[in-house]
């Protein structure tokens, strides 16, 4: 059972713990907000949210850290090792780190840079196993609309879910393999970090930095929902963040 205030008596500080180490990584380095919201998202993805993407390589795990998606890319790892142990001085396996990789991406996104905010329900329980294969078909920069509709359904989101949560895209970076096509076939040089809102206009101009941005506004079934974000950040922020 899953509950926002299981750690209120077992660990009182363990909420604000997670907030300030957050910031103060996000202080060092302004891009580790971003970092941690896609950590979140590519450990959910695969087997839910257990942090299965937290282990390494040993005899009987075969690490996710290696599949495509995540290799040289995941970041934030640090982060999450070293909040961790501020919290097992605290409070001595109390705290899962599923849970803190969760909060994490909550307080990044809202504490940190003013984005979007949501309840986190705290008691996710570390995974002891991995899943390479599962890790690898993590959506890609190539895949089309249909594509990413359908791996979202898979894990019961739907149109909506995806186009609000690609918003997320608005901050970060991403490596040149990924956006070079787009660069040299229409000139659209712009990072991620145009900030909130600014990357849902930028749809709509056909300046998607991704390939797999641009496509959820190509003239198919999810444009209408890109164009309500455009125009309505709170609506967009309260989608992102809905359960
Ligand atoms: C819809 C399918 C998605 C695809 C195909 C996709 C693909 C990508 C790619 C190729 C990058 C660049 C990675 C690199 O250069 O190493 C990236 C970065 C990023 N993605 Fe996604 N992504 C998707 C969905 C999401 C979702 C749902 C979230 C979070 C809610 C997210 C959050 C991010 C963030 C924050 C970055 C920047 C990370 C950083 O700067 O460290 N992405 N994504």
């Amino acid at each position: 059972q899953l509950s926002p205030t299981l750690y209120d008596a077992t660990c009182p500080s363990a909420l604000n713990t997670i907030r300030m180490g957050i910031r103060n990584a996000v202080s060092r380095e302004r891009r580790m907000a971003a970092s941690l919201m896609r950590l979140h998202f590519h450990d959910c993805f695969v087997q839910g949210c257990d942090v299965s993407i937290l282990l390494d390589d040993s005899s009987s795990i075969d690490s996710e850290k290696n599949a495509l998606p995540n290799f040289k890319s995941a970041r934030g790892f640090d982060v999450i090792d070293s909040v961790k142990s501020q919290l097992e001085r605290v409070c001595p396996g109390v705290v899962s780190c599923a849970d803190i990789v969760a909060v994490a991406a909550r307080d990044a996104s809202f504490a940190v840079i003013g984005g979007p905010s949501w309840t986190v329900k705290l008691g996710r329980r570390d995974s002891t196993a991995a899943s390479r294969s599962l890790a690898e078909n993590l959506p890609s920069f190539t895949d089309g609309l249909d594509k990413l509709i359908s791996t979202f359904a898979t894990k019961g989101l739907n149109a909506r879910d995806l186009v609000a949560l690609s918003g997320a895209h608005t901050i970060g970076q991403a490596q040149c393999a990924f956006f070079r096509d787009r660069i040299y076939n229409i000139k659209a040089i712009l990072m991620l970090d145009s900030r909130a809102l600014e990357g849902f206009k930028n749809l709509i101009q056909k300046k998607g930095l991704l390939a797999s941005d641009q496509v959820l506004f190509s003239g198919g079934s999810t444009d209408s929902i890109v164009d309500e974000y455009s125009k309505n950040p709170s609506k967009f922020k309260s989608d992102f963040g809905h359960d």
